[in-house]
């Protein structure tokens, strides 16, 4: 049996991340879908609401779990018992930051493997970054995020914005 583990911090999932899930699901018996708990990161979304939107989103994936983790990525997939680590690959400028981590994580857990998916052409251009960006800017995300996460998403800037017009200046 095969389980892997797809890592990421998904603030919030997208349309390429899904699209790395549904490919992943091809070859792995399990996927487990490690959602990180960051200290260093201020997130848009809490761990909980990623780990939500991530449960909701993949509800017809059987081979899809999502799990929280802190600490090491390496532990993580001890814990789960997982055999294969799988990052999907946008563009070039990805791939240094994607080499040093597999290699240190290789350096830590020996004989722990990296699978890299390059990501569709359609989703090589998609970040979480730019989707939480242009939502701000009221931008229209219908194409790079599932509609729950864009009300989410939404709901989640006009309460940002509410509570700063609310400080005194
Ligand atoms: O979605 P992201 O932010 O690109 O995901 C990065 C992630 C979560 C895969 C990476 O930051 C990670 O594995 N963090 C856990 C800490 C760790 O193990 N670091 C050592 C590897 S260099």
């Amino acid at each position: 049996m095969l389980r892997a583990v797809y890592p990421g911090s998904f603030d919030p999932v997208t349309y390429g991340h899904l699209n790395i899930v549904e490919r992943s699901c091809r070859f792995v018996d399990e996927l487990i879908i490690g959602v990180l708990k960051n200290r260093t990161k201020i997130p848009l979304f809490s761990v909980e609401e990623r780990v939500g939107m991530l449960e909701e989103v993949t509800r017809d994936m059987p081979k899809v779990k999502i799990v929280p983790f802190e600490g090491l990525l390496v532990d993580f997939v001890g814990r789960m018992s997982a055999k294969l680590v799988i990052r999907g690959l946008r563009a070039v400028t990805d791939f240094e930051y994607e080499l040093q981590m597999s290699q240190t994580n290789c350096k830590l857990s020996p004989g722990l493997e990296t699978v890299f998916l390059t990501t569709d052409p359609e989703y090589a251009y998609l970040s979480s970054t730019t989707v939480k960006e242009v939502a701000a800017f009221r931008g229209d995300i219908s194409r790079f995020v599932p509609e729950p996460v864009m009300e989410r998403i939404q709901e989640k800037i006009r309460k940002k914005e509410s509570v700063n017009n609310e400080q005194p200046y």
